[in-house]
């Protein structure tokens, strides 16, 4: 997964990453930490696997990696991440040697990462395990949490 790799050491995404992770050291709340980002990457290859769904291991990867690339953006500027994400995205991608197909499918996949019942599968997708990654069961700041019950996890599913 040497694509993979390279969008990890892009430097878009140390400096967003870096800058994220910096920001959200004290937040009490799910942080966007690279803990989160594998957590939806395996959640998303493995609902890839039981749908049988003809998409790279890389693209998966990649999609997972970069579905948060916009939240400090969102936190300076006031840009909504996905939409931040998606952009930045692009310019990763095309860097890191995928094709305008794949870039494409990525993007949108980010762009649509915070709404439900899309009809593509990996838009459909990225959603779902973005969410199935948060052990709300278990969260220590339940009670200050602002998502609605119904988007939270309260049980282990699998
Ligand atoms: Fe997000
Ligand atoms: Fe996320």
């Amino acid at each position: 997964m040497k694509r993979l790799e390279a969008v990890r050491c892009h430097p878009i995404f140390q400096r967003e990453y870096g800058q994220l992770w910096a920001a959200e050291a004290d937040r009490q709340f799910c942080r966007h930490s690279m803990e989160h980002l594998l957590d939806v990457a395996r959640i998303l290859y493995i609902l890839g696997l039981e749908d049988g769904v003809d998409l790279s291991k890389e693209v998966l990867y990649a999609a997972a990696l970069l579905h948060d690339v916009g939240r400090q953006e969102q936190s300076t500027a006031g840009t909504p991440h996905e939409v931040a994400g998606a952009r930045l995205a692009g310019e990763i991608l095309r860097d890191c040697g995928f094709s305008e197909t794949e870039t494409a499918a990525i993007q949108q996949a980010i762009l649509s990462h915070r709404k439900t019942g899309a009809e593509d599968w990996l838009c459909r997708s990225l959603y779902r395990a973005d969410k199935a990654s948060r052990a709300c069961y278990a969260c220590p700041a339940a009670a200050d949490c602002n998502w609605l019950p119904e988007k939270k996890n309260l049980q282990i599913a699998y």
